[in-house]
């Protein structure tokens, strides 16, 4: 089974083709990471223009690389949501399209599914297991349960983690995208010389908050007046130190709850862009052995957005027997877990 997938629903434009034995027979990624730098962040508009502009050579190109012609496919995946309504409704369409034209099924995929199936593609992982997703977009701990069936232990209240990297980075004039820029200012800093908060620490739940954390910094970036390259490098540390921190220290509870539901072996497996900071790996590892259970991280270029994670849900969903109707509209909020009940050890925040 050889299914293709689409993705668009934020600043990569992606298309892939995977087959059923967990084969990546092309992965094809075009970040827009030029177009929107001169804004800081992700422009929603052009984001959209740029998918529109990228995504049919895209889906050529894996064809190509692939050796394979649109009859080789059983099925078409596209993401449906969630995510910037403009692209996902280039992506969605042209998916739609090729099934049109092909008479094969579709699948609408949700991207947040996308990453929580990721480790099942890449490792061959066994269901249940936790799922700790840190992007820009996005910070949620996930039970992975089945295909389709997703309970969430805690989520961001306010930014996700990424974001909240991205705007400390502009914060300190170190550019975007931000995440590696302040890892980056972190390696020649001193995190021990200024003390921010660790958000939530010792509140119940798993939920994440990461606006205080960047208003301190706001307020000691004012306090500190012009600050000189040393200080923005040790602010950079205590900033990437305090998220690490908190990360660590609110997913613990989230593998004591999960450990308590179920036997080994267990794991945790990390996604999304954040999870390249190699200092919340390192702690994220040292907690993972601690509680007794295995770090899964899938490669990096696996972990950020690409369509070979999309492709592989849609083969999850469609060897199940699910497809979609191309009347299926595209969604800018699609919760993994809409109905699910709040699991013992969750958070505050439905
Ligand atoms: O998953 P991703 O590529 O895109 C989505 O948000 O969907 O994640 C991008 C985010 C950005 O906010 C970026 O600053 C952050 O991941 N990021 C990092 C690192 N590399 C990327 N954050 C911290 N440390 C890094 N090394
Ligand atoms: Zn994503």
């Amino acid at each position: 089974m050889i299914i293709l997938g689409i993705e668009t629903s934020c600043d990569e434009t992606a298309a892939a083709l995977v087959r059923d034995d967990r084969a990546i027979l092309a992965d094809v990624v075009l970040s827009q990471l030029d177009e929107h730098r001169p804004y800081g962040g992700v422009v929603p508009e052009i984001a959209a223009r740029a998918h529109l502009d990228h995504i049919d050579r895209l889906v050529a190109e894996a064809f190509r690389r692939a050796g394979l012609s649109l009859a080789a496919v059983d099925a078409v995946a596209a993401t449906c949501g969630p995510g910037l309504i403009g692209g996902v409704i280039v992506g969605a369409m042209t998916g739609k399209a090729i099934a049109a034209v092909t008479g094969k099924p579709f699948i609408a995929v949700n991207h947040l599914e996308g990453h929580a199936l990721t480790a099942r593609l890449t490792h061959g992982l066994a269901f249940p297991y936790l799922l700790l997703l840190v992007s820009g977009g996005h910070c949620q701990l996930l039970e992975v349960r089945g295909v389709g069936d997703y309970a969430r232990l805690g989520s961001t209240i306010d930014d996700a983690a990424g974001e909240a990297f991205d705007k400390v980075a502009k914060m300190l004039g170190l550019g975007y995208p931000g995440g590696p820029a302040v890892q980056k200012a972190s390696e020649r800093g001193d995190a021990a010389r200024f003390a921010l908060p660790r958000p939530l620490k010792g509140r119940p739940g798993c939920d994440f908050s990461f606006s205080g954390l960047k208003n301190a910094v706001r307020l000691l970036i004012q306090d500190l007046g012009t600050p000189g390259e040393q200080d923005r490098c040790d602010v950079a540390a205590a900033f990437q130190l305090a998220v690490a921190d908190s990360i660590a220290g609110r997913s613990a509870k989230a593998l004591r709850a999960f450990a308590a539901r179920h036997a080994g072996p267990r794991a945790l497996v990390v996604a999304g862009g954040v999870a390249a900071n190699s200092l919340l790996r390192q702690r994220l590892g040292e907690l993972a052995a601690q509680e007794g259970f295995t770090l899964v991280a899938p490669p990096l270029a696996l972990c950020t957005d690409n369509a070979a994670m999309i492709a592989w849900a849609g083969l999850e969903r469609f060897r199940l027997g699910h497809s979609d109707g191309l009347d299926f509209a595209p969604r800018p909020r699609w919760p993994l877990d809409p109905a699910a009940p709040r699991l013992p050890g969750a958070g505050v925040k439905a």
